[in-house]
């Protein structure tokens, strides 16, 4: 438990949702302004979040993390319902709809991790091995980029 924000609290104040998400306020606030999460005002007009929001909060921040874009993660957040805290059931759904995105999305990031010393097939014949895997330069007839290096599936960047 982070020392100041009380487990046994159904509300949260801004600065008690920034603490345990370790997300800055103003990041939050800007989460808020673009629809991804909700607040209600208190008669002081303080922000006050239903303690699910920390949930959305980390789904918003490790989402962004692998490069999903912020409108991708709110129309996936728009599917949640809004009058009730979300159910692993709706969570699922989440998960079956980015299913294939996220496969080619760790399959990117193992290419990256595991052929960055191969020839990757963008066209600068630098490396002795380009001439064996792509002797003039004849990757390139097939379209532009890191030929054998991109995934095709993820939308480009
Ligand atoms: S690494 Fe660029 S063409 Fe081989």
């Amino acid at each position: 438990m982070t020392d100041d924000v009380p487990w046994d609290h159904d509300e949260l104040t801004v600065g008690e949702l920034a603490a345990r998400s370790g997300v800055r306020v103003s990041a939050l606030h800007f989460y808020e302004k673009q629809g991804l999460i909700s607040s209600r005002r208190t008669s002081g007009n303080q922000r006050r979040y239903q303690r699910e929001t920390l949930r959305r909060v980390a789904f918003i921040r490790v989402s962004q993390r692998v490069g999903i874009p912020l409108a991708d993660i709110g129309a996936a957040l728009a599917t949640l319902p809004g009058d009730r805290t979300p159910t692993a059931k709706d969570w699922r759904r989440i998960s079956k709809a980015w299913h294939a995105d996220l496969d080619a999305r760790i399959e990117q990031l193992q290419r990256l991790r595991d052929h960055l010393t191969d020839c990757i097939g963008c066209g600068c014949l630098s490396l002795r091995k380009c001439r064996l895997t792509n002797p003039f330069d004849e990757l390139g007839t097939a379209g532009p980029g890191p030929r054998t290096l991109l995934v095709e599936d993820l939308d480009p960047a």
